[in-house]
């Protein structure tokens, strides 16, 4: 079983879901039903949320499960495999970076989970994966919705080519690009590629007042996604007829939708539904369950696990071109040249 410490006690680490949950959306959830990895310890600077977490989850777990005011004094007291980065975007930097200087020490953290958004500018995202690639640990971020067993099944299919080749990738869900759109980025990405080129975007600056340094997060109201094989992502942000968090996947032999929210469909070229039956399609799980899952394959030798590095880059990349499309009314080429461009991603 893998050590994983949880730093920041939270709506996503904790309280979405409780023990009773059959499906919990949190990642004490998602841990507990894991069978390769466990909960040794959590550390919040809040006593009101740490109290919270007692109250709610603490006899769910071992008592031996250590409770810190700080995610360096877990970091400095305990030997973890996986440390879980669940704090507000502003302080993803600083502290992924404590958890990047502890897994640099003997015994230190081997994988990191990180939330998204994974950070407030591009020039921390550099920062971050090259400090974590010289100690060789890898960053996983939340897309969370990304694990949802039936949207990783239909992943694999239509890599099968289950829709023939993919020629359009249209997602719904728009909000904060960083905070929120990230989410549909990452599953346009999920069945377009993780390669994407260039992005136009429109969408709106809030009036809101942020810390100095730092710019509003802009929503997206529409964005285009170029990929080099030729496929069009195309986020729209608004719900459709199927709500939000949801694509569509549109090749050359028919089409699928996929999203943690719906049943998946498929249908032909002629539109005809294509019977489920026989997709092998998975039992639900907690998409937390199975990304920790994922990290201890790794750990035990297996492939990186989806979110992962390069991946969640080109994600993180698309945003900020968006952004940057937003700002400028340009078409961005991907990487951006603006790097240092400082939002204030409060997700
Ligand atoms: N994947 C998803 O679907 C999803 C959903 C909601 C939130 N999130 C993300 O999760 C992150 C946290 O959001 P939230 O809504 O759970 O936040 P929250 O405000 O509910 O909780 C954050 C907690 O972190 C604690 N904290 C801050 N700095 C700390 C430190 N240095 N050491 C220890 N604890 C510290 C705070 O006291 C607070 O209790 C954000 O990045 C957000 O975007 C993801």
């Amino acid at each position: 079983m893998y050590r994983v410490g949880v730093i920041g006690l939270g709506s996503i680490a904790a309280m979405y879901a409780n023990p009773q949950a059959p499906f919990p959306y949190c990642h004490v959830g998602g841990i507990r039903y894991s069978d390769q990895v466990e909960l040794v310890a959590v550390a919040d600077l809040s006593e009101q949320a740490r109290e919270r977490f007692r109250q709610t989850w603490g006899s769910a777990f071992p008592d031996s499960l250590k409770y810190y005011d700080s995610d360096q004094a877990m970091l400095a007291a305990e030997q973890l495999d996986i440390v879980a980065v669940c704090v507000r975007g502003p302080y993803h930097f600083p502290v992924t970076m404590n958890v990047i200087a502890a897994a640099g020490q003997a015994g230190g953290p081997r994988a990191i989970f990180l939330e998204k958004p994974a950070t407030c500018s591009l020039q921390e995202m550099d920062t971050i994966l090259a400090a974590a690639q010289a100690v060789g640990v890898p960053i996983t971020v939340s897309y969370s919705r990304h694990w949802a067993p039936h949207v990783l099944r239909l992943q694999e299919l239509v890599a099968e080519g289950l829709v023939g080749e993919v020629r359009q990738v249209v997602g719904y869900c728009g909000h904060a690009f960083l905070s929120f759109a990230s989410h549909t980025t990452d599953l346009i990405c999920q069945f377009a590629g993780y390669d994407p080129v260039a992005v136009y975007a429109r969408g709106r600056v809030p009036e809101q007042a942020v810390p100095d340094g730092y710019e509003p997060e802009p929503a997206l109201d529409s964005m285009i996604i170029e990929f080099p094989n030729g496929v069009i992502g195309t986020q729209i942000g608004a719900d459709a007829s199927f709500g939000g968090f949801y694509a569509e996947v549109l090749g050359t032999e028919g089409g699928a939708r996929a999203g943690i929210y719906i049943p998946p469909a498929v249908w032909d070229k002629k539109g005809n539904p294509i019977d489920l039956e026989k997709l092998n399609i998975p039992e639900n799980a907690s998409v937390f369950k199975v990304a920790y899952d994922q990290i201890a394959q790794y750990l035990d030798g297996g492939p990186l696990p989806h979110c992962t590095n390069a991946q969640f880059a080109a994600v993180h990349e698309v945003g900020f071109a968006g952004i940057e499309s937003v700002l400028t009314g340009q078409r961005i080429t991907l990487p951006n040249q603006n790097r240092t461009r400082k939002i204030y991603a409060n997700g």
